[in-house]
């Protein structure tokens, strides 16, 4: 001691034991395994957690959307419409434009129909002639009610809501589950 009477500061003795830390060489790929293993079902497995959020926890939203002017439609005629669905998320871009064929039945009432072929989801077209809606990929036939005539779709095309608001004519568009 020479300067102050303080006993010098011993070093705690710290010793590892390192046979409990290392593993093995088996034990280490065993857990590279694991950790792959769970990295890959994570990966696969997020997309469906995805979708199930979307589309049965987070409620979407239905929304009117104009497609045109009332006198621009003539009774009896099923035209197609392009529109932008507002219900999506805001990166849906481009994918967010749909259309749909609309018909005027008479003054005061229309019918909307997706164009989306219930079996694999291909364009389907109306053919005035026939009156039916054709599609193209594996020989779809509907009525115009949109009830299947033939083919392979399990269902009838799916149909949206019309309603004629301030002189315009209007779609109610939201999500297209399957029906019934
Ligand atoms: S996609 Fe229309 S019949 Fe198959």
């Amino acid at each position: 001691m020479c300067c102050n009477d303080q006993p010098p500061v011993e070093e705690p003795k710290v010793s590892i034991d390192w046979s409990r830390i290392l593993v093995s060489r088996d034990e280490f790929f065993k857990l590279i395994a694991v950790a792959s293993a769970a990295f890959i079902g994570m990966v696969v497995a997020l997309p469906s957690i995805g979708f199930a959020f979307q589309y049965f926890l987070v409620p979407r939203r239905q929304d009117w959307i104009k497609v045109g002017k009332l006198e621009t439609y003539e009774v009896g005629k099923t035209v197609d419409v392009v529109f932008t669905d507002t219900t999506g998320t805001p990166w849906d871009g481009v994918c967010a434009k749909r259309s749909a064929w609309l018909r005027r039945v008479d003054e005061n009432n229309f019918e909307a129909f997706a164009v989306n072929c219930t079996h694999l989801g291909c364009p389907v077209r109306w053919e005035a002639g026939a009156s039916l809606f054709l599609c193209p990929c594996h020989g779809g036939v509907y009525y115009g009610d949109g009830k299947v005539a033939g083919g392979p779709p399990p269902r009838p095309l799916h149909q949206y809501p019309t309603r004629i608001a301030n002189g315009h004519v209007e779609i109610k568009v939201g999500p297209v589950l399957a029906e019934g």
